[in-house]
């Protein structure tokens, strides 16, 4: 987390937030400041040609004051009627970037400008939030990083008059950002580090200590209960394969029904035997991010004392080829009974998640289920990195979710079941086959229904998330890589639609 204050005056710092919004004069707020710099703010925006109020434009400007070096960072908020609380986190990430770029040690931001439809904590706690999702960095691995490599930034002071109140509303938002670190964490560890097994141990470490059950099944548990699919996909490995079971109850009635999530933890998928080529392999080291951000928002809930009750299931599981790999063609039965073939062991995601998703149904008989999975190509191949695929069951479950993620800025687009897809994962002699019949046809639908043939009645969501769990450039609320894409998104679903206060 970044070493951020709330402040209710104005501290010394190298650089300075100007906000401005179209159309609105320079607020009285900065008028000290503009003194200071001999005006520099306002004869800078008189020329609406060198700066316009545009929605996220920055600029620069630099006044030496008593032979020391100062900035001004000039932000337009744009026409703030348009302004919403991912817009505002984005504007936060944003003066983060610019700020560490700038080589400057310490920052103030005087939110007590804001935009009136904003209530001022909310704006000031949304700002330190987007700088919080920025400012992740992963250099655990790093032992040479240069002086000039490292930030300088070692402050930043959020201006605000009620700093009670900021701190208060910004207590939910840290949560949230704890959850999403230790998500990127994970999602950002190499394959020989994390693996199954010091993965579920890391999840009872960072989850037990918080009142959350954390239950840890093997691979002798999972055969008694009949878990060929999954354990089928992990027997080429080292490792031995887990399941990792947790449980939160937060709710006045502890007996409530709870809300399940399953995730796909592939801590590693080479493909197996229909092994993948080399090029970018290693990426698969990313296809556990479904599990990662079911960890996180676990921990995201008991940290901010969520009143709703969940359970979170997570496959660990490591697709390797070798001489006890399975085999295409190989058959397997799952623990619903049925079994399937496996015409291509590289579409091991649905295996591990179809066991998964029975036992979390079976056992705890949830009132939804939302899974989440870097399960195929195709999804990429859909719907780029701009939007998550959802599968469902249920018009209201899948409604519910693509508006918790316009909320956010984690966008779903609901995709089709259709019988026709169905019929596509028939086998010659299992159940079903976990590949279509029909070459580059419709694979993350087909892979949809490979599911789908797990959750009986409840109502159900599919996530595939395989186009958003990995960011390549980076953006406003993370750097390149790991994002903790759907923790955001769930707990604001949760927020909306399952809390009771
Ligand atoms: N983990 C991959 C899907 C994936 C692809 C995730 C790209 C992230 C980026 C999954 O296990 C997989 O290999 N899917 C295959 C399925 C195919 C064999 C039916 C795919 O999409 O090619
Ligand atoms: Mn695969
Ligand atoms: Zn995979």
């Amino acid at each position: 987390m970044f070493n951020l204050k709330f402040v209710d005056s104005k501290q010394d710092s190298c650089m300075d937030v100007v906000f401005l919004i179209q159309d609105e004069e320079l607020s009285r707020v900065y008028q000290g400041l503009d003194e200071k710099s001999g005006g520099l703010i306002r004869k800078t925006i008189a020329d609406k040609n060198i700066f316009k109020a545009k929605y996220g434009a920055k600029k620069t400007l630099t006044y030496v004051d008593n032979d020391k070096t100062h900035h001004i960072l000039l932000v337009g908020l744009g026409d703030a009627k348009g302004l919403s609380g991912y817009k505002i986190e984005n504007i936060g990430g944003g003066i983060y970037m610019s700020a560490n770029c700038s080589q400057i040690k310490n920052l103030f931001i005087d939110c007590n400008y804001h935009p009136k439809e904003f209530d001022k904590a909310e704006f000031a706690a949304l700002i330190a939030s987007g700088i919080n999702l920025r400012s992740y960095r992963f250099d655990k691995y790093r032992t040479t990083l240069k002086e000039e490599d490292r930030s300088k930034l070692e402050k930043i002071y959020v201006g605000v008059s009620d700093v009670k109140a900021t701190e208060k509303r910004f207590i939910d938002l840290e949560a949230l950002v704890t959850g999403i670190f230790l998500a990127r964490n994970l999602i950002s560890e190499p394959a020989n580090v994390l693996y199954p097994e010091s993965y579920a141990e890391i999840i009872a470490e960072e989850l037990e200590v918080l009142g959350v059950g954390v239950n840890i099944l093997g691979e002798s548990e999972m055969r008694d209960l009949g878990m060929g699919a999954l354990l089928g996909v992990g027997q080429g490995s080292a490792r031995e394969s887990k399941l990792v079971v947790m449980e939160y109850y937060g709710a006045d009635d502890k007996d409530a029904k709870p809300l399940a999530f399953v995730g796909k933890g592939v801590t590693f998928d080479t493909g197996g035997i229909s092994i993948k080529p080399s090029a970018s392999m290693w990426e698969m080291k990313y296809d556990m991010s479904g599990s990662a951000a079911v960890v996180g928002l676990i921990k995201a809930l008991a940290i901010r004392k969520a009143s709703v009750n969940v359970i979170g299931v997570v496959g660990l599981v490591e697709n390797m080829p070798g001489g006890n790999a399975q085999r295409p063609g190989d058959v397997v039965k799952t623990m619903s009974g049925k079994t399937a073939e496996v015409l291509d062991t590289d579409a091991e995601g649905r295996l591990v998640l179809a066991d998964a998703l029975w036992y979390a149904q079976d056992k705890f008989k949830p009132e939804i289920m939302v899974n989440l999975a870097t399960l195929t190509g195709a999804i990429v191949v859909a719907l780029g990195s701009t939007y998550a695929g959802c599968f469902s069951n249920n018009d209201n479950l899948s409604e519910k979710l693509v508006n918790a993620g316009t909320k956010v800025d984690e966008k779903l687009w609901r995709m089709p079941l259709h019988e026709d897809y169905e019929a596509m994962i028939k086998s010659d002699i299992a159940d079903i086959a976990n590949l279509g019949n029909v070459r580059g046809s419709a694979g993350s639908s087909t892979a949809a229904h490979f599911l789908q043939h797990f959750v009986n009645e409840v109502p159900w969501a599919h996530l595939d998330i395989a186009g958003v769990a990995n960011d390549k450039k980076g953006s406003n609320l993370a750097p390149k890589g790991a994002v903790g894409f759907g923790i955001r998104l769930l707990n604001q679903f949760i927020q909306d639609y399952y809390e009771t206060n």
